[in-house]
């Protein structure tokens, strides 16, 4: 059997999105290993979930260093000695440098809880009813230098319900991001996704703007 992608997921605070990954690669859904889990906060939740599934765990506190390349450079050489295949962003709340970005490129995936290019950044369920808009959801893309701006490999896109609020669009934007991340992850880990020059490819095929579409 081939060898597994080994993954290291990044995170800052509750870490649902890594444990719906732990679950997938649990039901063998996913060909891949989370080879650990690195948090810029020691109080994230999300470690202990790794911990409870055995993963290696390291906090990197952005606080503890003179400023976003040094901490960038010391988790560059963290991710690296781990020997990273793919690195996931899931709710891993910094600002990168572009040193971090290009060292990853082609292998550096976040999930965002908007329908990108949409709302970026943060507040992103409040913009969305304010907007007026009809639809909304999450996105999974290839990081690029620009914010929340990468090529997007899949989009889960629901209803905005009248009676909708930022916490019920939350809620139910969440379901969707666990579905759609492992999703994405699969793909990567299968070889069938790649980052090409003019964005996103599944199966050698270029994906639309917005990613593969999953609606309900
Ligand atoms: C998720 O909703 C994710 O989309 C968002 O943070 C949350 C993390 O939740 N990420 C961003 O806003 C990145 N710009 P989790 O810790 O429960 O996975």
């Amino acid at each position: 059997m081939a060898t597994p992608c080994n993954v290291v997921v990044l995170i800052s605070g509750s870490g649902s999105n890594l444990q719906a990954l732990i679950d997938r690669i649990a039901d063998d859904a996913i060909p891949a290993r989370i080879g650990a889990v690195i948090s810029n906060r020691a109080e994230a939740y999300g470690l202990k979930r790794a911990q409870q599934a055995g993963i290696d765990t390291l906090v990197l506190d952005h606080k503890a260093f003179d400023g976003r390349e040094a901490f960038d450079a010391a988790l560059i050489r963290a991710i690296d000695e781990r020997e990273a295949d793919l690195v996931v962003l899931a709710g891993f709340m910094r600002i990168l440098t572009p040193a971090f970005v290009r060292h990853f490129s082609g292998r550096l995936l976040n999930i965002h809880p908007s329908l990108l290019p949409k709302h970026k950044g943060l507040h992103t369920h409040q913009r969305a009813l304010d907007a007026g808009d009809r639809e909304h959801g999450c996105s999974v893309h290839f990081v690029t230098e620009e914010l929340d701006g990468g090529p997007s490999v899949v989009q889960a896109v629901i209803p905005v319900h009248p009676d909708d609020t930022p916490e019920s669009l939350a809620q139910r934007v969440h379901v969707q991001e666990h579905f759609i991340y492992p999703l994405a992850v699969r793909w990567f880990a299968e070889g069938r996704l790649r980052l090409g020059a003019l964005g996103a490819e599944l199966d050698g095929q270029p994906l639309p703007a917005s990613g593969q579409s999953i609606r309900h």
